[in-house]
């Protein structure tokens, strides 16, 4: 097949750039020789039509709602796997065998423990601090007890590294809850699901027997599943961009935590809940509403829209049914489903919404469940990073392994002043 090329017309004459097939979605242009040949970069705020790595991870179809994670669409993986199979899947790039899944559960539960000197790190947090601070300040801490995991040109301690990572990671979550409300720190229970002793440690007390639900213990190791991975994303591109200048796993994982724990990235969902509550009755949407679409009010529908998704966010189908068992599993009724369930109805029928294509995503139902299983609000973007830990080291391994990776260091259009003279202070 002959190479395809794509022409630019430049001041300084033409050239050609190789044009790069996917196995699947839109070709990318090659320009990597671009300011060497032209002298100019290009510019592209956000990064809406630039390509930044290759990967073999996910797979988006934005317009048709799809995702696929090494090709296995979402909706069937919710359905039917387990995040940690679905974890050994973005990490290793095949579903495993069940001697392999057995092997990989075996080892994820032997990291579930953490060094007791990290549990002194929490108590110099405020209990009120909020849990991604904390997450943001210990998973980073990790990187000074396993000196043993950091040597990135290894493969094998980066293996390591991750499996900590993804083992640890619900231990620390449930310490930054059990924290807050000054309960003790509960220890892990090998025994038990990934998901189950996430919840053991979270909900569970020294005093008495914890017993796991299985509906809500499949309820959400569904959330995690539908969190686990979302390709170059803003804290996926920033633990890329971390670990490209050779940084720790723990440092990067550590730098991903702070960039999802923004409102328009992982801290949606806590905003969409509040939102919610907010509106507190069916009657006050079309106020909402109104207040969304107008240009000169900075309120928008939180839970709503994406960068990539111009159609129904596949994993906002699942979280809503999830969303129903969960709450007919716990026998409550919960009027903030109601109003979500309304105000997707009145949004996907109005002009505005419909030409901007704006649909429900992940975080629009995810609130109303986590929030029923008992979750504060300020626990759910921790869990957000939580099951995203998984995403983030494969997308990380991946990197460190590509031969064509270099520190990342985007460019610039200078617009500042240019050069003059310093002048002493009292001579300005
Ligand atoms: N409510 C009302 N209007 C909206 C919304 C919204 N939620 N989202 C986008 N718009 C409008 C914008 O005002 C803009 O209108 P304009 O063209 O008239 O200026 C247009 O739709 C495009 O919006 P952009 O912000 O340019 O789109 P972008 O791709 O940059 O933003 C984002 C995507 C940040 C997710 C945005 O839709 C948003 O802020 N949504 C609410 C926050 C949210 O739910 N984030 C979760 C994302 S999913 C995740 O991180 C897991």
């Amino acid at each position: 097949m002959t190479e395809q090329t794509v022409k630019l017309t430049t001041p300084g004459g033409d050239f050609k750039y190789p044009l790069l097939p996917g196995s699947v979605g839109p070709d990318v242009i090659d320009i990597r020789n671009l300011y060497g040949q032209t002298g100019e970069f290009t510019y592209d705020p956000g990064f809406t039509s630039t390509a930044a790595c290759q990967s073999a991870i996910t797979y988006i179809d934005g317009d048709q709602g799809i995702l696929l994670h090494r090709g296995y669409p979402i909706d069937q993986l919710a359905e039917q796997s387990s995040f940690m199979e679905v974890a050994f899947l973005l990490l290793h790039g095949d579903l495993p065998k069940k001697k392999e899944l057995d092997e990989f559960t075996y080892t994820i539960s032997r990291h579930t423990m953490v060094h007791e000197q990290l549990a002194t790190f929490y108590r110099g947090f405020r209990r009120d601090a909020h849990p991604m601070a904390i997450m943001c300040g210990v998973v980073g801490a990790l990187s000074s007890f396993y000196h043993d995991s950091t040597d990135i040109t290894d493969p094998n301690q980066r293996l390591i590294a991750s499996h900590r990572l993804i083992a640890k990671m619900p231990t620390l979550a449930a310490m930054a809850y059990k924290y807050s409300i000054g309960q003790p720190f509960l220890f892990p229970q090998n025994d038990l699901s990934y998901t189950g002793n996430f919840l053991k440690m979270t909900f569970g007390v020294p005093a008495e027997p914890y017993v796991v639900n299985p509906v809500i213990e499949n309820a959400l190791d569904k959330i995690f599943i539908l969190h686990a991975d979302h390709e170059q994303n803003a804290s996926t591109s920033t633990v890329r961009l971390a670990g490209s200048s050779g940084a720790n796993p723990f440092a990067c994982i550590a730098a991903g935590i702070a960039c999802l724990w923004g409102p328009a990235h992982g801290g949606a969902n806590e905003a969409a809940l509040n939102m919610l509550r907010e509106i507190g009755d069916v009657k006050n949407i079309p106020a909402y509403i109104a207040r969304a679409k107008d240009k000169d009010d900075p309120f928008r529908l939180m839970g709503f829209g994406h960068r990539v998704y111009k159609n129904f966010d596949p994993r906002a189908k699942v979280m809503k049914a999830t969303a129903d068992a969960v709450l007919k599993e716990l026998g409550k009724t919960d009027p903030v489903l109601d109003v979500a369930k309304e105000l997707e109805h009145i949004a996907l029928n109005d002009a505005y919404f419909i030409d901007k294509k704006l649909y429900p995503n992940v975080d629009f139902y995810s609130g109303v469940i986590l929030n029923a299983i008992g979750f504060p609000t300020e626990m759910f973007t921790a869990l957000f990073a939580l099951a995203r830990t998984v995403g983030w080291v494969a997308q990380w391994n991946e990197m460190i392994s590509d031969p064509e990776q270099k520190i990342g260091r985007p460019r610039q259009l200078y617009v500042g002043a240019t050069q003059r003279d310093y002048t002493p202070v009292g001579k300005r």
